[in-house]
């Protein structure tokens, strides 16, 4: 069942229980976050949670793990990408 999710302000489309990450993959720029110490692009890498490069705010709620989340009618998703 299609769902729409807020992704740094932009309505998209997703379907229900898709994980976040593959829809942030789909995005013109499938980019997650930028690196902490030197601002570089990440992307998610392991799609099994162990790499840590997915980390994205969702729901007002840092550091959340995209290949671990299922995506959810109304979600808030804030990448921080500079
Ligand atoms: S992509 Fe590696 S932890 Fe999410």
């Amino acid at each position: 069942m299609p769902i729409e999710l807020n992704i740094d302000g932009t309505l998209c489309r997703a379907e229900e229980d898709e994980l976040l990450a593959t829809v942030l993959l789909r995005q013109p720029v499938p980019l997650f976050r930028n690196h902490p110490v030197d601002d570089s692009p990440r992307a998610a890498f392991c799609m099994m949670g162990v790499c840590f490069e997915c980390l994205v705010e969702v729901d007002g709620v840092k550091n959340q793990q995209a290949c671990l989340i299922r995506v959810k009618d109304g979600m808030r998703v804030n990448r921080g990408l500079k």
